[in-house]
């Protein structure tokens, strides 16, 4: 884990354009920043698909054309706290639906925390947590041959470059069977004055998440950033779809990482790049399915139309 964390952050740092990857967000402090993020007025996408599943259940379920008398799996990757899962969760119950629940996630905790909840709130609910990372679990599971829905939520696959999302799909395609559906929650394309202020919001919460960053090289991999000397510099344009989050060097400055026993230089304005959050409309949403075997039976929106939630069909 160490060794990946510093060969990724030493190939990042040694890039001409500088980069570094935005799994690495997610520690602790990272975990709960999102948290604060998803709750902040400017982040409307978490609330957009909330109203989604919250308004639109019946016809999500229709969408998925399920079998009252057939039992089938409904998988979550990277549940999170499930509250979106939650309001399907109940309303199929409520219906009648024969189905286990598999949240899957790499944290231990968050399936733990989710479970318990569950049994709180949807105790007739049955809950079965698949710790580990989303493909080995996947494999795992091709040898039901049950019937499948997979939930891809909160525009994670917009966390990829469009190649990365069409090898992620492709991948997911062949650990299911014709007929399974994958339930894909995206943020749709929109001007820059609504989608630039979710990732620079006023509390400043995102820019601390973005520099969370550096104090994580500088814990785990002894770092001696000095993170009062970058900022939070995010950038959308809306013929390109994308918002992209990039740390500025504040002045000339050198940086030393001690685990890998090098130095980087930094120069005024310099920029590292740490994520990319592609937003989709219908064609781009095409090109990341082609050849995967998915193809679009629904699509739900809010009513700002702002997110939606695509219905795929193998
Ligand atoms: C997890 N992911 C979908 C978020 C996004 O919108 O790209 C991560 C995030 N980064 C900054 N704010 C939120």
């Amino acid at each position: 884990m160490i060794e990946q964390f510093s060969n990724d952050v030493d190939a990042g740092l040694s890039h001409a354009q500088k980069q570094l990857p935005s799994k690495y967000f997610y520690d602790k402090t990272g975990d709960a920043l999102f948290v604060k993020i998803m709750a902040l007025p400017e982040y409307y996408l978490t609330r957009a698909e909330m109203e989604i599943f919250t308004m639109q259940t019946s016809a999500m379920i229709s969408a998925l054309s399920l079998n009252k008398n057939k039992y089938f799996e409904l998988i979550e990757l990277g549940a999170g706290d499930g509250s979106k899962t939650k309001k399907l969760l109940k309303r199929l119950s409520e219906q009648g639906y024969q189905y286990d629940y598999l949240p899957i996630d790499i944290s231990e905790n968050a399936l733990e925390q989710l479970e318990q909840s569950l049994t709180n709130e949807l105790p007739e609910v049955s809950v079965k947590t698949q710790q580990g990372d989303y493909f080995d679990i996947l494999e795992n599971l091709k040898v039901s041959h049950h019937p499948k829905v997979v939930l891809f939520l909160g525009s994670n696959i917009g966390n990829m470059l469009d190649d990365e999302a069409s090898l992620f799909l492709n991948n997911l395609a062949e650990t299911l069977n014709v007929g399974d559906k994958l339930l894909l929650g995206v943020d749709l394309i929109k001007s820059e004055e609504e989608i630039l202020p979710a990732y620079n919001d006023s509390n400043g919460i995102t820019r601390e998440f973005n520099l969370n960053l550096l104090t994580r090289i500088n814990r785990e991999l002894g770092g001696d950033f000095d993170i009062t000397k970058f900022d939070h510099y995010p950038h959308y344009k809306q013929q390109e779809g994308i918002a992209k989050s990039y740390l500025k060097s504040l002045l000339d400055q050198q940086v030393t990482i001690n685990y890998i026993g090098k130095s980087y230089k930094f120069k005024a304005g310099e920029l590292i790049h740490t994520e990319i959050s592609r937003k989709y409309d219908d064609h781009l949403l095409q090109h990341i399915i082609k050849g995967s075997g998915f193809s679009v039976q629904n699509k739900l929106v809010d009513q700002q139309t702002l997110f939606a939630d695509y219905i795929l069909s193998l």
